[in-house]
């Protein structure tokens, strides 16, 4: 009964075999050895984009953080959801890496922003001339932090407004794969056809160890990448147990393997959930990750039992609560939960 989040679970044994193969013998070190190769390959054809240039890092922080860093310059600013990710999570990592860009908050319901705020957003900044920052980029995340998805012509809705302001956008796909899984939208479809220009794509949260892919739609920003990972300590020297595990997850289709289930697993806890008195959920639930709010004693009662996920009081004494599904999530955790909860 591990909801608390979906990096809470292990390795996906494909990952876990990987890494023990990639460990025999000596291979050339820094990005040089084969599987990085073979990662570049198979994310060029699942993307449809024979050009784009690949970089791996150990953590959706590092990935988004670099990505930004080459979007956009000191003195502008990121466009993102008030509660995304770079804003809330990132211990001001964007600003750190990008030596200064300033992350602006845009607001939206469920997670998502809409076209219309994101142009108003842009109107309160890069007026000023020299004594004012800049507009720099817009960062958007699918998942959504509030577990919701956006769909490529939402995606496309919001890079048109940016490209109107000739801006580019990073998306944060620490749990694309989820999205792709719950929209069957292709990865090109998601991304640089709906006019992305740097994706984070996520391994760590669905069956990886640690590794994240920065796919980069314009390889003429590979190099600056490269130089900015090196120089932000991002760079391993033991790179094939990276590309080792990025391939065994592209390899087969295991990526979308792995988030299916996990996307399953939430589709039935929330159908279960519907039966729990007093029960509403927050934002729609779309992929794998869901915020239900329920009556005072109700995460007692499941904790109680062995149940772990975050939670927290609300104003009106109510509790609301995060939960996560992960590839390795089952049935029988899930059933159990909602016994749980039942009492
Ligand atoms: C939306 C999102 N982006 C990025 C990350 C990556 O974070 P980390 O640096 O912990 O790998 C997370 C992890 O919680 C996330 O939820």
């Amino acid at each position: 009964m591990q909801f608390a989040s979906d990096n809470t679970s292990g390795m996906a044994p494909e990952i876990l075999a990987a890494l023990a193969a990639a460990n025999g013998g000596h291979a050339p070190s820094y990005g040089a050895e084969d599987g990085m190769l073979r990662t570049t390959a198979l994310l060029r054809e699942i993307f449809e984009a024979p050009e784009a240039a690949v970089c791996l890092v150990a953590t959706g922080t590092a990935a988004n953080a670099l990505s930004l860093a080459v979007l956009c310059p000191p003195w502008s600013t990121v466009f993102c959801h008030e509660h995304a990710h770079v804003a809330e999570d990132e211990c001001g990592a964007p600003e750190f890496y990008t030596h200064g860009a300033r992350l602006v908050p845009v607001m939206g319901a469920h997670g998502k922003i809409a076209p219309a705020d994101l142009a108003a957003a842009f109107a309160t900044t890069g007026a000023g001339g020299v004594h004012g920052m800049q507009r720099g980029a817009v960062s958007l995340s699918n998942v959504t932090e509030a577990g919701t998805v956006y769909t490529p012509t939402e995606i496309a809705a919001l890079t048109a407004v940016a490209r109107s302001f000739e801006l580019p956008v990073h998306l944060d796909g620490a749990r694309f794969a989820n999205a792709i899984a719950a929209t069957g939208a292709s990865a090109a479809d998601m991304t640089w056809r709906a006019g992305v220009d740097v994706l984070s794509f996520g391994g760590t949260k669905n069956g990886c160890m640690g590794v994240e892919a920065v796919v980069i739609f314009d390889p003429a920003k590979a190099w600056e990448f490269e130089l900015r990972r090196k120089r932000g300590g991002h760079l391993f020297s033991k790179h094939r147990f990276l590309s080792a595990q990025m391939a065994a997850y592209l390899e087969g289709g295991l990526w979308l393997r792995l988030a299916g289930v996990a996307n399953a697993m939430a589709g039935r806890l929330a159908a279960g959930l519907t039966a729990v008195p007093g029960l509403t959920q927050k934002h729609p639930v779309q992929a794998n990750m869901m915020f239900p709010e329920w009556p005072a004693g109700t995460a007692a009662r499941a904790q109680a039992a062995g149940a772990r996920f975050y939670g927290w009081g609300l104003p009106d004494g109510r509790e609301g609560a995060r939960l996560v599904t992960s590839w390795s999530t089952t049935a029988g955790d899930v059933d159990a939960f909602l016994s749980a909860l039942a009492g």
